[in-house]
Parts: structure tokens; C-alpha cells; sequence
């Protein structure tokens, strides 16, 4: 297939880019290069430069594409609650222009990368693709009104539709890893303290209702996750959208990362306990029974092939 990957010099974009590449599909990167990095984009891919909303259509018209797969965006939760007008602008805003593009250029299929976070605190956990969706910061809202606006196009302009809503995506993929220039995440910042540096790793809040009292999440491998990617291309039926979970169903608290990290790497790891960060919910597991019984997904690594993978990711640069 010939495929335009939005967001494909970021972690994940250019993690599934590699993996498109390996199963003979013909790959085109869109890309602003705000928090991507063009040597992430693969060999065999072409990188493009710009915005969706200034490029897309452009890109798209004319060209033949069977399918998008659309990574691009904002993604710190933070920073949306500080900025809400421009979450709502890249992620919403440049999300419209290239579905717009698509029904344009009659590009029939598109993958979107979802969020946990469309579901806000959870009433009960595994959480299901059929619970309430109440998103308390303005990252997850604009991801939720994009999978409201994809079931729109599916059900108004026949195009067939998958969001995959990402738990905790961890990991590298050879040359492929995280390399964001603020790092919220966990695992990354549990390695650079562990690499030294002087930053000890800031655990925040000890005090939630868990076993330790630090927050479970669900950690999925970035090849997994990217697998996952592959079967939803072949999944997308026209006229419909669907909306799977990728999670592992099973959670790990922040001091059991800190195990493995700490098994992993050989390393003391300093540490230090800080209040609660605004906004994290104590559990967020999923359940991803949908997707394992409807395209036969399986995540087959575990956390400490999540870590040691980050790991040599790290030190290798
Ligand atoms: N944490 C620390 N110290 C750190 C970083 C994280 O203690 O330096 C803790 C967090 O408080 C949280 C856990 O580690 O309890 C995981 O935090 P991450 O930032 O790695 O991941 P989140 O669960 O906050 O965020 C993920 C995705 C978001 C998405 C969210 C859904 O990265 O994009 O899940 O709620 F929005």
C-alpha cells in the first residue's frame, strides 16, 4: 500500500514507519519537525516538511494514497492545561485539515493514535472501549473530539476508521526510541537518572490508594504497540470506526518500574519522593480483550524487555 504516516519523525510514527518499510509498503513522512527528528524517519521513507494543515491536501491530492496513519501531534498533558487554545489548534485543528484532505483525495483509510487519556479517571479498571469518556485536560479532550470527528467522516464520507487508544507506550526499537526534548515519562527519566547526571528520578506521590502507594500503569512495548498498527490498517472497513485499548491488562506501580530498571541496568538509581502531580489518576489499566479477540493482537514483551530495550537505546546515543 502507499501510505502517508503524520508524525512519522516522532517515537511511535517512526517505530510503525520501519515496521510499514519491513512488510513492503511504500511509506511518505508528513512532518513538521516541532518534536520530531528527521535522521528518526527511516531509510526507504520520504520525509516531507510541514503541517498538516498546510501541506495535506497538497501531499494527499492527486497521489494515489491507500491509507494514513496519523501520529502527529501534542502530546503533553501538562503543557495542555497551560496552553489548551493550542492543543485544541495542532491536535483538533490540523486533524480536520487532513481528514479533510483524505475525503478530498479519496483516501479511503486512516489509523489515529488515541489516547488512555479520552477517559479521564477511570470508575473501574480494566477500563473498556465502552466506558464514559471524561477527559480532564485539554490533550485528552482534543483526542476524543478527533475519534468524534473520525466516526463522523466514517458514518458522512464512507471512510473506514480505527483509533487505537495508547496506555503506556515503552521501549525502543533499534535505532527508533524516545527522544523527546522534555521528558515527562517515566521510564526515560528512571534511565537518565540511572545513566547519572545528577538528577535523581522524582517519584510523584507515594500516597495514592495502590498496594506502594505510587500509580499503576499499563506499559506496552513500542513494537507491540506498532504491531497493533499493522492489523488495524487491514481492519479499516469503509463507512465504520472502531476504537480499540492497547494495553497489556496488567499494571505495574511506579517503584516496581524502578525494580526492573534497577535489574536491568546494574545500577543504583537515585531517587527522591515528591507531592502528587496534577492530573494522574492512582489506576489506569486497559483492557484490550477487543482487540485481541477481533484482530488477534498479543503484546509479547514484557517490562523488562521494555527497559533493557530503552536502555540501549539511551546509551547508544
Ligand atoms: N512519574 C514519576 N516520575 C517521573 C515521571 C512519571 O513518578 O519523572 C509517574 C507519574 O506520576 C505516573 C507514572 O510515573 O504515575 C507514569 O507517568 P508517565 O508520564 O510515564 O505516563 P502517564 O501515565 O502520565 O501518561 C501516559 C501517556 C500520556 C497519556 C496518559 C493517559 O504518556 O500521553 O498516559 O492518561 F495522556
Amino acid at each position: 500500500m502507499k501510505l502517508l504516516v503524520t508524525g512519522g519523525a516522532g517515537y511511535i510514527g517512526s517505530v510503525v514507519s520501519a515496521q510499514l518499510l519491513e512488510a513492503g509498503h511504500e511509506v511518505v513522512v508528513l512532518d513538521d519537525l516541532s518534536t520530531g527528528h528527521a535522521d528518526a524517519v527511516p531509510d526507504g521513507a520520504r520525509l516531507v516538511r510541514g503541517t498538516l494543515r498546510d501541506t495535506a491536501a497538497e501531499v494527499l491530492g492527486g497521489a494515489g494514497f491507500d491509507a494514513v496513519l496519523h501520529f502527529a501531534a501534542k502530546s503533553l498533558v501538562g503543557e495542555s492545561v497551560e496552553k489548551p487554545g493550542l492543543y485544541w489548534d495542532k491536535n483538533l485543528g490540523e486533524s480536520l485539515a487532513l481528514l479533510d484532505a483524505m475525503r478530498v483525495a479519496d483516501v479511503p483509510r486512516i489509523v489515529f493514535s488515541s489516547t488512555a487519556a479520552t477517559y479521564g479517571e477511570p470508575e473501574s479498571t480494566p477500563i473498556l472501549e465502552t466506558d464514559p469518556t471524561r477527559p480532564t485536560n485539554p490533550y485528552g479532550a482534543s483526542k476524543l473530539a478527533i475519534d468524534t470527528a473520525l466516526a463522523e467522516y466514517a458514518r458522512l464520507h464512507g471512510i473506514g476508521g480505527v483509533s487505537l487508544r495508547y496506555f503506556n507506550v515503552a521501549g525502543a526499537q533499534g535505532r527508533q526510541g524516545e527522544r523527546h526534548t522534555v521528558e515527562t515519562h517515566l521510564i526515560p527519566n528512571v534511565l537518565k537518572a540511572a545513566d547519572g547526571g545528577g538528577r535523581p528520578l522524582r517519584i510523584f506521590g507515594t500516597d495514592y490508594p495502590t498496594p506502594d502507594g505510587t500509580c499503576v500503569r499499563d506499559y506496552v512495548h513500542v513494537t507491540d504497540l506498532g504491531n497493533a498498527h499493522l492489523l488495524a490498517l487491514d481492519a479499516c472497513a469503509p463507512g465504520t470506526h472502531t476504537i480499540y485499548n492497547l494495553g497489556s491488562g496488567s499494571g505495574y506501580s511506579v517503584l516496581e518500574v524502578l525494580e526492573v530498571c534497577r535489574e536491568v541496568t546494574g545500577r543504583d538509581i537515585p531517587v527522591e519522593t515528591g507531592p502528587r502531580r496534577p492530573g494522574d489518576p492512582a489506576v489506569l489499566v486497559a483492557s484490550s480483550d477487543r482487540i485481541r479477540t477481533e484482530l488477534g493482537w498479543k503484546p509479547e514483551r514484557d517490562m523488562r524487555a521494555m527497559v533493557s530495550d530503552a536502555w540501549t537505546f539511551l546509551r547508544s546515543r
